[in-house]
């Protein structure tokens, strides 16, 4: 199989070829992923949610995300890695932001990083893309950012906000970032964009327009019930099937109908 690259999205792009991608936090989901035939794994510091409980983003750490990338780039044959960069790992200044990518490319083998933010990153970015490690920006809802935008609505509404968005999406693309990710801003500013940039968008809450498309795996499959935006589109119900699935054994268990003579040695 032919491996993903920052180029190929490119190519996508200007071929108008929509990317996928899909969060994935272990070996076994990357695996299944990428045999789907995915086009990118983001290691999202979503991992922070659903993977350990925690109610934001924040907590998670770095080696917390380096344990997870290592994991998922063992089940990734075709598909391009993508690792967040977790919160207090860049934000204070550009050295610490380069060595934590530094940690992630040489302790998981990932292909890319990707961090939240425009300008006031946008040193670190250039460092970052300096040190030959690819860039993914993030834009309008960054979780990391919850405590200062203090809901998790829709972001850009109000036009300064939106010109901001339009500006930093502009100093990414300069600054040499090969996709950006726009999330939960209103589909008509994320086509304008998507169409001002040569770089593809990622959109999650982002309308049609952008380039490629993302969600949280535990979203799409419906292992999350309880989290249901208006953007989230449910592909299955692992929930109740799963719930199902464990009752049934429970009870199998305690009636001694499983193991069978057949299941036993
Ligand atoms: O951490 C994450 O899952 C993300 C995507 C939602 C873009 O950053
Ligand atoms: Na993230």
């Amino acid at each position: 199989v032919k491996r993903i690259t920052t180029n190929t999205l490119q190519k996508m792009k200007a071929s108008g070829e929509k990317i996928s991608m899909l969060t994935a936090y272990d070996f076994s989901f990357a695996t299944l992923f990428d045999a789907a035939g995915i086009d990118v794994l983001l290691v999202g510091d979503s991992a922070s949610n659903v993977m350990a409980g925690h109610e934001t983003t924040l907590p998670i750490t770095l080696d917390q995300m380096i344990y997870h990338a290592s994991s998922v780039i063992r089940g990734a044959r075709r598909a391009l890695v993508v690792v967040d960069l977790p919160f207090g790992s860049y934000q204070s200044n550009s050295e610490l932001a380069v060595a934590s990518a530094i940690r992630i490319m040489k302790e998981t083998g990932a292909h890319a990083i990707k961090l939240e933010g425009g300008e006031e990153v946008l040193e670190s970015v250039k460092k970052i893309i300096a040190a030959g490690i690819p860039v993914m920006a993030h834009l309008g809802l960054t979780p990391q950012s919850i405590y200062k935008f203090g809901t998790y609505n829709v972001r850009a509404k109000e036009e300064a906000e939106a010109n901001k968005l339009r500006k930093d999406a502009k100093l990414l693309e300069e600054a040499g970032c090969f996709a950006l990710v726009l999330e939960k801003i209103p589909a008509n500013l994320a086509k304008e964009v998507s169409a001002a940039l040569h770089i593809p968008t990622i959109g999650i809450g982002a309308g049609k327009y952008c380039d490629g498309q993302v969600l949280v795996m535990h979203d799409m499959l419906g292992i999350n019930t309880e989290f249901k935006p208006r953007f989230l589109r449910q592909y299955l119900n692992i929930h109740d099937q799963a719930t199902k699935a464990v009752q049934k054994y429970i009870e199998d268990v305690r009636s001694n109908n499983f193991p069978n003579d057949n299941e036993s040695y």
